[in-house]
């Protein structure tokens, strides 16, 4: 199956242009299908359900999620989103007064919040250094955060592919390195998924979470967080319910995830049909026709405004989006301006005293979402 015709499988509302699978990814016909028809299982008989369709569901999930991430299923929870896993983590790494936990200025918010409140509750400190931007080559980006390493640091949290900037960071370069000082790492990966190829083994990080609600394209609610096995035996939920092992599974660090009080898990349960989707297509041509596309938004975008893109035009530095600056001005308004004016889904992001746009590009994008794009900008700047 071809991925134009993989397209086909999104319908938007009459006049919408939707440029933000980003942050937000519907996903395909099919998948909403493969969701449905687990609810549809779920509310016709519960009890068999949850008690003998779900584990076994369950398991296999993890297995098909833990083979596309290169990881070992065994290494691998569900979770509902690249928050949660988050926060199970900041719960889990024990920090004491003094310590350090390394971030840097382009991670997300969210995940600012959750490691300051972990360092303010346990008196350890949150760096957040400001790297140099535009990055001109990975030495520099890795070199420059690995400078904030020092040995109170106890972990380093950074984005494999950030949020405001859409920058792939250098993630088995800052990995190789950070093992060397001794400092364990949790990459923020939720932007990564299907986007990038993932081996999570060869990576060796400590802690990997994501969602697979954005490039995956996966139901929303879904995501994973993986954990290397040195670490298992410290992770602490953040629900607590039955522990419960599941039918055909060992006792491990797992049980206290797999239930969490009753809940729908379609979403998770649906991550397989989600993959299934995409490999049909060649993980490959997507992610090249993606750049491809978004790519050509950065030209056009450029062109528009004479203001340089942030890193080389090269698909090690972005992917299937890119965050490009544009002149001065206020980001709320000319977002809402695109939207209301226009039709137009794309985020304006203030971030480091500047305004920029941010321009997802997936299978249903065509070069002329993007040329409505520019006409709009050029209408509105
Ligand atoms: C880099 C990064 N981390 C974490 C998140 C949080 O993801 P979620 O809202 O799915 O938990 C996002 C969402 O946009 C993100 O871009």
């Amino acid at each position: 199956v071809s991925n134009s015709k993989l397209a086909e499988e999104w319908s938007f509302p009459e006049g919408v242009t939707y440029l933000n699978h980003g942050s937000f990814g519907p996903p395909p016909r099919c998948v909403r299908e493969a969701r449905r028809e687990f609810q549809r299982r779920l509310d016709a008989q519960p009890m068999d359900f949850f008690l003998r369709q779900f584990p076994r569901e369950w398991i296999a999930t993890r297995k098909r999620l833990a083979a596309f991430v290169g990881a070992d299923a065994d290494d691998l929870i569900m979770v509902d989103n690249a928050t949660v896993g988050m926060n199970i983590v900041a719960a889990s790494v024990e920090l004491r007064p003094g310590d350090e936990v390394l971030c840097n200025n382009h991670e997300y918010g969210a995940v600012l919040r959750i490691w300051e409140r972990a360092c303010r509750r346990s008196g350890a400190k949150l760096v957040v250094p400001e790297l140099p931007f535009p990055f001109r080559s990975p030495e520099e980006l890795a070199d420059k955060l690995l400078q904030g390493i020092n040995r109170r640091t106890r972990l380093l949290v950074f984005s494999h592919v950030t949020s405001p900037t859409a920058v792939v960071f250098p993630a088995e370069r800052l990995c190789r390195a950070a093992r060397q000082a001794g400092v364990a790492v949790c990459i923020d990966g939720p932007h990564a998924v299907a986007m990038r190829p993932l081996d999570l083994k060869s990576l060796d990080c400590d802690f990997y979470t994501a969602s697979c609600h954005k490039w995956l394209s996966a139901p929303f609610g879904s995501g994973f967080l993986y954990v290397h096995p040195r670490w298992q035996a410290a992770i602490q939920p953040a629900i607590v319910s039955w522990g419960r092992v599941a039918e055909g599974e060992e006792s491990s660090w797992r049980n206290e995830f797999q239930w969490l009080g009753t809940r729908d898990p379609s979403a998770w349960l649906s991550v397989t049909a989600a993959i299934n989707f995409l490999e049909q297509g060649g993980l490959e041509d997507f992610r090249r026709g993606t750049h491809e596309l978004a790519r050509y938004a950065r030209e056009q975008v450029t062109r528009l405004t004479g203001l340089e893109p942030p890193v080389p035009d090269d698909d090690a530095w972005y992917g299937s989006m890119a965050t490009l600056p544009l002149p001065p001005g206020e980001a709320e308004p000319l977002q809402r301006d695109l939207w209301q004016k226009h039709g137009i889904e794309a985020p304006i992001i203030d971030w480091s005293r500047q305004r920029w746009i941010r321009v997802s590009c997936h299978l249903y994008n065509r070069e002329a979402d993007v040329d409505r794009l520019v006409a709009a900008l050029r209408n509105l700047l």
